[in-house]
């Protein structure tokens, strides 16, 4: 891998959650790799008033919390050595020539501002490094997701941005595109050319997109209440996990090469024409209380800081198809919950059955192949295949081929935002979302969350621990398909 050049690397919110579980963490494991240059600095910067060793203890906790066996107390030592930290408040120029003095101790390194705040102090954030003069050339600015919570809050924040730093600059963070499996499944389709003639709609019956999670709001009552799963889950992870799957061959893997060809498919999805269509094509859903892995849950409405009658969805699925030659008329699926019966990623393909059968009346039922491509929590391929079973009758039953990808690459993969800092660190844009996508991503979400709003769609309750509303099944149902693991 090409080597990072020195950086000073600015956390903004670097106390907060995600600094502490993700963003630190993986950074300890990048340095622990020895991929970060002797003079890379980590400067965090968050409101609170705290002495270096004390923010450096709270890291220390994290990271052996978050990394178990992977922390080491001697490799965390050298780490801290990297670590700065300055309390900050985004409004305060006084603040900001404070970082200035910081980063000018140090000239000539690569320049990145992470931005894991709330998404409400990005202009606020921008402008004030660009009055310091921290928002030039060399300088990058990560933004993690969510982006407003609608086209118009979305357009705001961006423009704002946009008034400091070039799109060239700006790394929009969609974590699944860090994820190892959702690399692979580039690889999967344009490192071998066995599927490609069979990804379209001559041979593909429909596509189905899970991302469910056995685990509830976690402490995130606030957030997630006015978020919802279409805008936390659907809108930017399905959204890129779909695009990745339907999309054209890039011509190459440059960031706007490929950005381009995902643009093209967010494009051409159908959209939602009417609340009458929203609510044929789509299904909202709230747990109730429920057993996940044998263990007694809450549900939602007794989540602590949830308003007691909230109308928030913390499953959402629904049906939509690509309006281009190659898949008219293929419906793609997508759904994603919390507190399911597991935690799971997944993409199925269904194909069509064959067109006539040989095989005498009774030999079972002929079912079309499938290929389910598991991202997490393992990742995998399976291939489904009819095969006859064994013994002096023809009858036939569905097997599957198995890879999982383990037993070929035994070492450690790397976490989402290993990947993705380091992307940033070297400049690399290709994992990030370019602005167009993120509009237009949500230009295709606002009519669902307006029919929603039309109808006064009421979330339907489901056990925690299940797949989620009967009506989730319902709507493949009406289309003669079922959910994989229903099967
Ligand atoms: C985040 C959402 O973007 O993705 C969370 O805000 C969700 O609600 C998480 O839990 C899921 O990510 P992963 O990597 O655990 O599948």
């Amino acid at each position: 891998m090409e080597d990072i050049s020195s950086f000073d690397l600015v956390l903004f919110g670097g106390s907060g959650d995600l600094a502490m579980r993700k963003l630190l963490p993986a950074l300890y494991n990048r340095h622990r790799n020895n991929d970060l240059p002797e003079q890379g600095r980590i400067i965090a910067v968050a409101r609170q008033q705290m002495e270096r060793e004390e923010y450096i203890t709270l890291v220390r906790e994290h990271c052996q919390r978050y990394l178990k066996a992977r922390y080491n107390e001697e490799t965390f030592a050298s780490f801290a050595h990297r670590l700065q930290y300055l309390p900050l408040d985004a409004n305060s120029p006084a603040d900001y020539a404070k970082l200035k003095q910081l980063l000018e101790d140090n000239p000539g390194k690569e320049r990145a501002f992470f931005l894991s705040t709330s998404s409400e102090l990005f202009s606020a954030i921008c402008t004030q490094l660009a009055a310091q003069g921290l928002a030039g050339n060399g300088a990058r600015v990560v933004l993690e997701k969510p982006l407003g919570h609608d086209l118009k809050s979305s357009k705001k924040i961006n423009d704002a941005v946009t008034r400091v730093f070039g799109e060239a600059q700006i790394f929009r963070i969609d974590h699944y595109l860090g994820k190892e499996p959702v690399q692979n499944l580039m690889a999967l389709r344009f490192g071998n050319a066995l599927f490609e003639p069979m990804w379209e709609r001559t041979w593909v019956r429909d596509v189905q997109i899970t991302i469910a999670e056995d685990v509830g709001i976690e402490r995130r009552a606030d957030f997630y209440d006015r978020t919802g799963a279409l805008r936390d889950v659907l809108q930017n992870h399905l959204l890129q996990l779909l695009c990745i799957i339907a999309m054209e061959p890039p011509s190459s893997i440059d960031a706007d090469a490929v950005r381009d060809e995902k643009l093209k498919v967010v494009r051409a999805l159908a959209p939602f024409e009417s609340p009458a269509d929203v609510a044929a094509r789509t299904v909202r859903g709230q747990y109730r209380a429920g057993a996940v892995a044998g263990q007694p849950v809450p549900g939602y409405l007794e989540e602590s800081g949830v308003p007691e009658h909230s109308g928030t969805e913390t499953f959402v699925a629904l049906k939509t198809w690509i309006n281009n030659w190659r898949w008219s008329g293929v419906p793609f699926y997508l759904r994603t919950g919390k507190r399911m019966q597991q935690r799971l990623a997944e993409i199925v393909i269904n194909f069509h059955n064959i067109p006539h059968s040989i095989f005498p009346q009774g030999s079972s039922p002929l079912q079309g192949n499938r290929l389910v491509i598991e991202l997490q929590p393992e990742e995998g391929l399976k291939l489904y295949l009819m095969a006859k079973r064994p013994g002096d009758k023809l009858t036939l039953k569905p097997v599957y081929l198995n890879l999982d990808f383990s037993d070929h690459f035994p070492e450690e993969p790397m976490d989402a935002y290993e990947r993705l800092l380091t992307d940033v660190l070297r400049g690399r844009l290709t994992l990030f979302m370019r602005r167009d996508e993120l509009d237009a991503a949500w230009a295709w979400c606002d009519p669902i969350l307006q029919g929603w709003e039309a109808i006064g769609d009421k979330p339907k309750p489901y056990a925690a621990g299940t797949w989620g509303p009967a009506a989730a099944s319902a709507l493949v149902a009406k289309d003669g398909s079922v959910w994989h693991e229903e099967s």
